[in-house]
C-alpha cells in the first residue's frame, strides 16, 4: 500500500487520471491482442486493452489495399477458439477477415479503450508494477491516463509504423508520393506511369493491381527476392513446407521448395528477380524477410506489363534515375518499403526487447520476459504464430491469477482498490 502511494508521483497525479487494472494491460487491438484477450477471457482473467486507433484491427481496416486477401489458407489464419465461418473461401478477403475479427471481439466481449495511444510503459521496481501512460486523441481535448498493472502484454505488431526510405531528391519529385499503407486501388492511376519501390508481397501485389487497372508500373528490385508459387500441385506452399519441416531439415526443405518453384515459375532471375543466396525459410528465420507468394504478378512481369528495374540512384522532378544510368519518366511513386515495430518508442525496457523492437530471444522463447512482461505476434510467423503466443501467455497469467484469487478469497482485504479507480 505504502509502495503504491510512492509510485504515483505528485506531478503526474495531478495531471493524469490514474487507473489500477486488475489483471493485464494489453497494448494493441489487432489480431494478436484480440487472440490474447479471448484466451484470457477463457481463463477468467480480466484485462484492459488499449488501442491508438478508433477501431479494432486498424492495420487491416485502415492501412491495407482493397484487393488484399489472406495469403495462407484459412485454417492457418484463424484465431484461437473461433474457426472461420464454413462458407468463407480458402483465402478469405480482407473484408471477410475484418468481419471475422469483429465477430471475434463481440463473442469474447472484448471492448478496447480506443483512441488511447501508449506513450510510455515502464516497470516500477519499488512496487513491482507496470506504469503505462497513454494520451487519448478523441475529440479536441487531450486526456492523459496512467494505468498501473501487474502484467503488460505488448501486441502492437511487427508492422506498427511505415518505413520511409531516404532516397536522394525524393522531396523534389513534384508528383504524388505515397506509402503502400495509403494505397487502396489502382483505379486512379489508369494510364499513369507509377514507380513502385520495393518487391516484397506489397510491392508485387500493388504492381499487379496497378497493371490490372491499366497503369504502367515499374517495380524497383534493389537486391534480391524469393518468389514462390502460392500453391504447388493444388496444395498451399506454406502447408507443404510446414509438412516437410516435420520430417526434413530446413536446408533440404528450402532446396525442395526452390526446385518446385523453378518447375512452376521458371527461372525468375531472367526477369530481374535475383534470388537471395540463403533459402526462403532460412532467410525468413534469420532475417525475418518473407518470401513473396505469387498470385499473378510474375505473369505480368513475364508479359512486360510490370517492368522490373534495379535500385534508384536519385529522384528528380518527374523522373527516376536508376543505378544502371537509365532514366524513367514517372507520374507517381508508391513506397512499398515495408514496416517496423514501434516498441522502442514507448517501452522503457532493454532486456527482453532489442533495439529493432522485436524480442531478443529467438522463437519459441520470445513471448515471455521478466516481471510480467509478454510479447504476442513478434515471431515473424504471421497469424498462426500470434495465436500460439496468445494461448501460452493466457495460460501463464491464468495460472498465477487462479492461485492468487484462491488465496485472496481466504483473505478479504483489497487494499489497492481503495485509492485508485478500478476496472
Ligand atoms: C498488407 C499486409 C498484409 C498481411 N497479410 C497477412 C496474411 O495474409 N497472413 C498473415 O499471417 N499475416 C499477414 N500480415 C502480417 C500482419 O501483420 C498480421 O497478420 C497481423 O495483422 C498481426 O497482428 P498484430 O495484432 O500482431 O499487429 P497489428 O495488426 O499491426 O495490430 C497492432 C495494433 O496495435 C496498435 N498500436 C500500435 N502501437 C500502439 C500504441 N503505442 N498504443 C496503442 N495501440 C497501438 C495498432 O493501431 C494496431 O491496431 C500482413 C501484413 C500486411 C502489412
Ligand atoms: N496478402 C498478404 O498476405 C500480404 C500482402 C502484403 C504484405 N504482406 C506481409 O506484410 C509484411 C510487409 O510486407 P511488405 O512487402 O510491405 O514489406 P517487406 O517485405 O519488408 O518488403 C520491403 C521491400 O522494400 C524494399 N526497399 C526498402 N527500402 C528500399 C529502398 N530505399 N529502395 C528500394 N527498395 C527498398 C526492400 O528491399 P530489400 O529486400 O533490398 O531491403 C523490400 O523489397 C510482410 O510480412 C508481408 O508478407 C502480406
Amino acid at each position: 500500500m505504502e509502495n503504491l502511494f510512492r509510485l504515483v508521483d505528485h506531478e503526474d497525479f495531478l495531471s493524469r487520471r490514474c487507473i489500477w487494472v486488475n489483471g493485464p494491460v494489453i497494448v494493441g487491438a489487432g489480431p494478436s491482442g484480440l487472440a490474447t484477450a479471448a484466451c484470457l477471457r477463457d481463463q477468467g482473467v480480466p484485462f484492459v486493452m488499449l488501442e491508438r486507433a478508433e477501431c479494432i484491427a486498424s492495420l487491416w481496416q485502415k492501412r491495407t489495399y482493397d484487393r488484399l486477401k489472406l495469403h495462407l489458407p484459412k485454417q492457418f489464419c484463424q484465431l484461437p477458439k473461433l474457426p472461420f465461418p464454413e462458407d468463407f473461401p480458402e483465402y478469405p478477403t480482407k473484408r471477410q477477415f475484418i468481419q471475422y475479427l469483429e465477430s471475434y471481439a463481440e463473442k469474447f466481449e472484448i471492448n478496447p479503450r480506443f483512441n488511447e495511444c501508449v506513450q510510455s510503459a515502464r516497470y516500477d521496481e519499488t512496487s513491482g508494477l507496470w506504469r503505462v501512460k497513454t494520451a487519448s486523441s478523441a475529440g479536441s481535448t487531450k486526456t492523459e491516463f496512467e494505468y498501473i498493472c501487474r502484467w503488460l502484454v505488448v501486441a502492437t505488431g511487427e508492422n506498427a509504423e511505415r518505413v520511409m526510405p531516404d532516397i536522394e531528391g525524393l522531396a523534389d519529385f513534384g508528383g504524388e508520393v505515397i506509402h503502400a499503407c495509403d494505397y487502396k486501388s489502382g483505379k486512379k492511376y489508369k494510364g499513369k506511369k507509377v514507380l513502385v519501390v520495393g518487391c516484397g508481397n506489397s510491392g508485387m501485389e500493388l504492381s499487379l493491381d496497378l497493371s490490372n487497372h491499366n497503369a504502367s508500373p515499374s517495380m524497383v528490385v534493389r537486391s534480391s527476392v524469393h518468389v514462390l508459387p502460392r500453391e504447388i500441385l493444388g496444395k498451399s506452399t506454406f502447408e507443404l513446407a510446414t509438412l516437410m519441416m516435420k520430417w526434413l531439415p530446413l536446408w533440404l526443405v528450402d532446396k525442395i521448395l526452390l526446385i518446385l518453384a523453378w518447375f512452376i515459375l521458371g527461372n525468375t532471375e531472367s526477369y530481374g528477380l535475383k534470388r537471395p543466396s540463403m533459402g526462403p525459410l532460412a532467410l525468413k528465420n534469420t532475417m525475418g524477410k518473407t518470401p513473396v507468394l505469387d498470385i499473378g504478378a510474375l505473369k505480368k512481369i513475364r508479359s512486360g506489363d510490370i517492368n522490373v528495374v534495379p535500385g534508384i540512384k536519385r529522384i528528380s522532378c518527374g523522373q527516376a534515375e536508376l543505378i544502371n544510368g537509365e532514366k524513367l519518366d514517372i507520374d507517381a511513386i508508391v513506397l512499398a518499403t515495408g514496416y517496423r515495430s514501434n516498441v522502442p518508442s514507448w517501452l522503457q525496457e532493454s532486456e527482453f526487447f532489442s533495439e529493432n523492437g522485436f524480442p531478443k530471444a529467438p522463437f519459441p522463447h520470445g513471448w515471455k520476459g521478466n516481471a510480467g512482461l509478454y510479447a504476442v505476434g513478434f515471431t515473424r510467423r504471421g497469424l498462426s504464430g500470434a495465436s500460439s503466443d496468445a494461448m501460452r501467455i493466457a495460460q501463464d497469467i491464468g495460472k498465477v491469477w487462479k492461485e492468487e484469487t484462491k488465496q485472496q478469497k481466504k483473505r478479504t482485504t483489497a487494499c489497492h482498490r481503495r485509492c485508485i479507480s478500478q476496472f
